[in-house]
């Protein structure tokens, strides 16, 4: 690791006949940097600095161009992308900065308690990880890395069906609070057999996804012909035949779920899963009030507002946009957690404010671990924690209690009040 890393040429190297040399610029050592220390400026620097043209990494969007730079296209494409014309991903992000801020003053913010508790268990903060699948595609130690870095951080992973690490795997890592993103199989044996085994494996509950009755159509993997790398499995499903991809003339993974996803999935499942399991579940994936009324009604522990980080169906709103709707149907008979365009720690604030009683965070933290490996997740979750314990601060709020919704104005207060023209 450089730490604190300054190139200065060697003096002594330095023929004696050349004038002063200028000083070069300190290379920061970058949070990123895993390089060994150069001895001499003739050296390469950082291989990831240098690809990423960037210095120190000061917010978490900065790993998506040092992953860009890492990753053979296919793969950072397959993270990266969203659905179709791709409306849905750049309004994940926008919609949130048309949320503004009412901060209070002369609030004594000297102490600042960002713990809370999700489904029973306490964790240090209201930002936890979203499944990202496949996550060895972007470094050897994929999910672990995760595992590890979710668990330093005292907050919970959710670790996807298709990850390339199975949940004993994860499991052996060590101590963390752990969740498990459930895909429906047709084949409910395996369903069953998994679900058996994230629950020995200390998992605490099931985040059962149910908007992708078929793959959205993501139009960088169909040009790619995306496929999981022949290197890798989907290791929940090694030896049942449904841990590889096959090629195809499409997206790999589109295909694959055509082939074993079941389309039949509906409300009567989510009892069947209750029925074979003694776990919480989230229902991940509600983007109206009716759904959210039905989720409760369904027996869900709770709910996920979330359109699958803009991979499903393109033209549905920011889940930050569809919060608020959701909440209220929720009316607080089941928690409410959001997913989506997360990438502040104002964001976190802002979906806090309408109601969510906390966030998960995906493609950063995939980035992040092209960069890094674990040090990036350590540092993206520690970059969030920051930036949303100095929202805290400079709002005037010291515990998550504190955050209201009148701390700040969307595009629906506009006729309520006057609304700063943005
Ligand atoms: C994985 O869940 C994906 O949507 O690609």
């Amino acid at each position: 690791m450089c730490t604190s890393l300054k190139i200065s040429p060697p003096l002594s190297s330095l023929p004696p006949i050349l004038p002063a040399p200028t000083p070069l610029p300190p290379v920061l050592a970058p949070s990123h940097c895993t390089a060994s220390l150069l001895p001499s400026v003739s050296q390469e620097r950082c291989r990831v600095c240098k690809a990423g043209q960037m210095g120190e990494i000061t917010n978490v969007t900065e790993y998506q161009a040092i992953a860009k730079q890492k990753l053979p296209k296919m793969i950072y494409d397959y993270y990266a992308s969203g659905a179709e014309d791709e409306w849905t991903l750049k309004e994940n992000r926008e919609a949130f900065s048309r949320i503004l801020f009412r901060p209070r003053i002369l609030i004594d913010v000297s102490r600042i308690d960002m713990t809370t508790t999700v489904l029973g268990f306490k964790i240090s903060m209201p930002i936890m990880i979203a499944p990202s699948a496949m996550q060895k595609m972007a470094h050897p130690e994929g999910e672990y890395a995760t595992a590890r870095a979710a668990s330093a951080a005292g907050t919970i992973m959710t670790l996807s069906s298709w990850a390339t690490s199975s949940v004993e795997e994860v499991a052996s890592t060590g101590p963390g609070i752990r969740f498990f993103q459930l895909y429906v199989y047709k084949d409910r044996k395996v369903v069953e057999q998994l679900v058996r085994r994230a629950e020995r494996a200390g998992f605490k509950a099931i985040a059962l996804t149910v908007d992708t009755p078929r793959l959205g159509r993501r139009e960088a993997d169909i040009k790619n012909r995306f496929v999981l790398p022949p290197y890798l499995t989907l290791k929940n499903f090694e030896g049942l035949e449904l841990g590889t991809m096959d090629k195809s003339n499409d997206s790999g993974l589109a295909s694959y779920v055509a082939g074993q996803i079941d389309r039949t999935l509906s409300w009567k499942d989510v009892k069947w899963l209750q029925s074979i399991t003694s776990l919480p579940i989230l229902v991940k994936g509600v983007i109206t009030a009716e759904d959210a009324r039905l989720a409760v009604h369904s027996g869900a522990a709770g709910i996920i507002v979330s359109n699958h980080g803009a991979r499903q169906l393109d033209y549905v709103p920011a889940t930050i946009s569809a919060l608020e709707e959701v909440v209220t149907a929720a009316a607080g008979r089941i928690p409410v957690y959001l997913d989506g365009g997360v990438r502040r720690g104002t964001d976190v604030f802002k979906a806090l404010a309408l109601g969510a009683a906390g966030v998960f965070i995906g493609r950063p933290v995939v980035f992040a671990l092209a960069a890094e490996g674990e040090a990036g997740v350590r540092n993206v979750l520690r970059m969030m924690r920051d930036e949303f314990e100095l929202t805290m601060a400079l709002s005037g709020c010291t515990s998550l209690a504190d955050i209201t919704r009148s701390h700040i104005y969307t595009e629906s207060d506009r006729f309520a009040r006057p609304f700063p023209r943005l």
